[in-house]
Order: C-alpha cells, then sequence, then structure tokens
C-alpha cells in the first residue's frame, strides 16, 4: 500500500530588453550580453502527452503531460556565463509556453503568455535563449494555465553548476511534487474546483520524487551529498526532517547563503521554492535513517529512506569548506530604498484575519468575508466573486490573465522595499519574476541569513519586507505560486522602465 494520501528570439524584442543602446549615464550596464549568441549549448523540449510510472506495481502507469516523454523533464545543465538555446516544441492540444524560474533573464525570454510573447500554438516551436548570469538551482515550466499543466507533470530541473563548484561526492536533484490521484493511479480531473481555488490549492494524496513515489535512496558512510531540492507541486508545502543526520542549507532558490542548519530542524519548501542541502552521511552501514515530511501537523508521513550500503566511504565527514560563490546580485542599499506597500487578501475566512488585523490593511477594506475591495456583500457576493473566479487579490486588484496595468512602475537601477502583510488566512509562497530579492525582515525582525530568494513563503498574518535592485527592465509577473491562488487572481505585474 503506498501513500495517496518560431518563431525564434526576436532580435529586436531582445535588443530592446536588454537595453542596447540605451546608454545613459544613470543606467547600470546590461545583465546580458548583446544576442550575438555565437555559441550556445543546445537542448530540446518537446511538451506532449505520455505516460509515466508514478505509483509503483500492481498500479498501472498514469496518463502525464510531459517533456521529451518522461517527467520531470530532463535536467538541463550549464555553467555559469553559458548561454542556453532551448527548442520547444509544442505537442499539446492547446497552447503553451516555458517560464524559467528564477532565472534572470532578458523579459522576452521569460515564457509568460501575451505579456512577454505570443503562446506557443499547437504543432509551433519558440525558441528560448539566454545566459546563466547565476549559478545555481532552477526549474522550469509553463506559465499557460499553469495550474493544469504544471500539475499534469510539465516541469523540469535547470542546474547551473559553478565554474569551481563546492566539492561533494555527489551532487544529486529531487524534484518534488504531489499529485492527486484517482484509485486507478490517474490523474483526477477536477482542475481548478472552487474549494482547491479559495482554500489551500490543490493539494493531492501522492508525493513523488524525481516522477515516482520513492522508498529507497542508497548512500555510504562517511558520503557527502549535494542535495538539490525543488518542490514542483502545485500546493504542497514540504518540511523536511532528515532524521538522524543534520542537513547544512548552502543555498535558497539557487542563490547562496551562508551555510546553516535550517531552523527548527526543517527543510522548508513552499511551492517553487528550492534549497540547497549539504548532507553528510552520518549513519552506521546497513543502517536506515527516514526523511518525515512535516509540514502539516497530523499529517506526517515518511517521505523515503536512506539505506546505508554495507561499505563505507569514509570513517568519518570531509572537512571540505561548505560556501558557495556568490552570484552577480546587486546588493540594495536599505537608506535609500523606496518603499511600497503589498498586502494579499481573500480568500476563505479573509475576513475573519481582515478583522482581527484591524480591517486597516492596504486598500481600506472594510473586511467582506473575502476582504478584498468592495466586498462587503457577504456570502452572495462572495460566491459571485468565487464564480468569476476572483477569489484572491493583491493591493484590492485581482488579476484575470497575465495582461494587466502594472500594480507597480519601479525605475530602473534604484533600490526598493516591498513591505509585504499576508491579511489572509493560508501560506502564500510570493515570487518574482526576473530578478532575485533580499528577505530583510519577518514581523519586524531582522533576517539572520538576509537570504536572497525568488519566492518567499509568507504565514498567515505574517509581515515580511523583501528588498532589491530594480536592475532588469520589463514587465515581471509578481504572484503567489500556489497555482490555484494564482489562476485565480493573486497575480499582479511590476514594471521596471
Ligand atoms: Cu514559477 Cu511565475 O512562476
Ligand atoms: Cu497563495
Amino acid at each position: 500500500m503506498y501513500r495517496f494520501q518560431k518563431p525564434t528570439l526576436s532580435r529586436r524584442a531582445f535588443l530592446a530588453s536588454a537595453g542596447v543602446g540605451a546608454a545613459g549615464l544613470m543606467l547600470p550596464p546590461p545583465l546580458w550580453r548583446p544576442a550575438r549568441a555565437a555559441s550556445a549549448k543546445e537542448f530540446h523540449l518537446r511538451a506532449a502527452r505520455g505516460l509515466t510510472r508514478l505509483a509503483p506495481e500492481p498500479y498501472g502507469e498514469t496518463p502525464t503531460w510531459c517533456y521529451n516523454g518522461r517527467v520531470p523533464g530532463p535536467e538541463l545543465r550549464v555553467r555559469q556565463g553559458e548561454r542556453l538555446r532551448v527548442v520547444v516544441e509544442n505537442g499539446l492540444d492547446e497552447e503553451t509556453t516555458v517560464h524559467w524560474h528564477g532565472v534572470r533573464l532578458p523579459n522576452a525570454m521569460d515564457g509568460v503568455p501575451h505579456l512577454t510573447q505570443r503562446p506557443i500554438g499547437v504543432g509551433e516551436t519558440f525558441t528560448y535563449e539566454f545566459d546563466a548570469i547565476d549559478a545555481g538551482t532552477f526549474w522550469y515550466h509553463p506559465h499557460q494555465r499553469s495550474f493544469e499543466q504544471v500539475g499534469r507533470g510539465l516541469y523540469g530541473p535547470l542546474i547551473v553548476e559553478e565554474p569551481e563548484p563546492v566539492r561533494v561526492d555527489r551532487d544529486v536533484t529531487w524534484i518534488l511534487d504531489d499529485w492527486r490521484l484517482t484509485k486507478s493511479a490517474a490523474i483526477s480531473d477536477d482542475f481548478g474546483n472552487g474549494h482547491d481555488m479559495s482554500h489551500n490549492g490543490r493539494v493531492g494524496n501522492t508525493v513523488t520524487v524525481n516522477g515516482h513515489v520513492p522508498d529507497i535512496f542508497a548512500v555510504q558512510q562517511g558520503e557527502r551529498i549535494r542535495l538539490r531540492l525543488i518542490n514542483a507541486a502545485n500546493a504542497r508545502i514540504f518540511g523536511l526532517d532528515i532524521q538522524g543526520h543534520k542537513p547544512m542549507v548552502v543555498a535558497l532558490d539557487g542563490q547562496p547563503v551562508a551555510p546553516h542548519a535550517p531552523d527548527s530542524g526543517l527543510v522548508v519548501l513552499g511551492p517553487a521554492m528550492r534549497a540547497d542541502v549539504v548532507l553528510d552521511m552520518a549513519g552506521k552501514p546497513g543502517s536506515r535513517a527516514s526523511v518525515i515530511d512535516r509540514f502539516y501537523q497530523g499529517l506526517e508521513y515518511r517521505l523515503i529512506d536512506l539505506a546505508y550500503g554495507a561499505a563505507p566511504l569514509r570513517d568519518r565527514a570531509p572537512d571540505w569548506p561548505l560556501a558557495l560563490p556568490a552570484n552577480p546580485l546587486p546588493e540594495p542599499d536599505l537608506r535609500n530604498a523606496r518603499r511600497h506597500e503589498v498586502v494579499f487578501n481573500g480568500g476563505m475566512m479573509g475576513g475573519m484575519v481582515m478583522a482581527e488585523m484591524g480591517g486597516s490593511m492596504g486598500d481600506g477594506s472594510s473586511g467582506g468575508m473575502m476582504g478584498g475591495r468592495g466586498m462587503t456583500g457577504g456570502m452572495g457576493s462572495m460566491m459571485g466573486m468565487m464564480h468569476s473566479g476572483k477569489i484572491w487579490f493583491i493591493n484590492g486588484v485581482a488579476a484575470e490573465g497575465h495582461v494587466m496595468d502594472p500594480m507597480l512602475t519601479l525605475e530602473r537601477g534604484r533600490p526598493y522595499v516591498l513591505a509585504m502583510t499576508n491579511a489572509t488566512a493560508w501560506h502564500h509562497p510570493i515570487h518574482l519574476h526576473g530578478h532575485s530579492f533580499r528577505v530583510v525582515s519577518r514581523n519586524g525582525q531582522p533576517t539572520r541569513h538576509r537570504e536572497w530568494q525568488d519566492t518567499v513563503l509568507m504565514a498567515p498574518r505574517e509581515r515580511v519586507e523583501i528588498a532589491f535592485v530594480a536592475d532588469n527592465p520589463g514587465d515581471w509577473m509578481f504572484h503567489c505560486h500556489i497555482l490555484e491562488h494564482q489562476a485565480a487572481g493573486m497575480m499582479g505585474v511590476i514594471r521596471v522602465t
């Protein structure tokens, strides 16, 4: 019993977004090399239906949507400073795009339908091309109807290696996902239902690592592993307890962080988030240690067992250094930063949170059931809003599709602080495209590591401040990465000019 629980790159668009020719003194140097593309590492991705063995025998294979016939899609690996060219072919029955999550790239390569490109039509191809300026653990997925396309299996890892990676015995990627399967191991068709949209999203009953329900992971005593964890789930948050081991977090969302043991001992990953963890295999030959997911209280389960082989690799942990070299991120100067308030509200039970928080957050809404602007009409209007798909709001506005007026317009090259308030009863992993930001405070307390992230998990009622230099011109999505929340309005556009 297992737990159920072509157009190619338009040169003109690229040059425009790269700021080439705009040699104003105030502007920082362009992030990108010109689009000449002498040499690039080329990859092909074909999105199409396929079959994947998610669940073990005696279950059958699961009909999924795949890149190159598999879930996850192939691991794309390049060296920092290399250029990627990825030819994407759409073999699905509907439009798609590919977004390079966490990668700082030119706006025209960001893969947002209608906003940064025309969606890739059925049978069409599109070529993405960009420089890998940051080393780290990234991933790719469609930005078109993500809640279903990602939910059916379209995603894969993108690994950018440091020129001189930290020394380890093995570099391993675990891309975690969560599926809602029927008794015959088919994907349940209820994508986008009202309950998932208005509560905590599509949480499933089956968790996979690299596309199958895992059992054991073979290790050796004394071995040092760099474990790259990626959460590709629509909505599930993971809190991994690696029993009997002392994981050291060395990078978050691809960006190096001072090596540290995770707070509370759990490696916490909201949807879309990544953690690079260095694990010294401290167990005895022949022993086992479980990795338990403890994020949801009362719903703990064993994810996988580390299974030690008979022969040790070495008798003690190596003393090799852990710290990764920094990426070329511009440091935001907080004294000169401009500040913007951002309030997230809506969802079921939002009104209670609004009342508790004084009902004064952000747009001055008086806290109806949904907590959004003008929604004081109780149950009737709540059902009306839910029916229209507007359930979640950023500063009082619910997105309908990717094209909208920017919620903020930022000046290129300037530092900004976004002071964000989660005025809802739910967690939200908030993602900004095209930039990494420092998480500088939580509930008024400075963070210990001032970590760089591209997706920050906000707990219910939490206030989080993030800071970054708006150095990448274009229209960038800013949204919750619980894909049902994104689809139900929790999304905006931040323009950098
Ligand atoms: Cu990983 Cu806008 O997304
Ligand atoms: Cu959310």
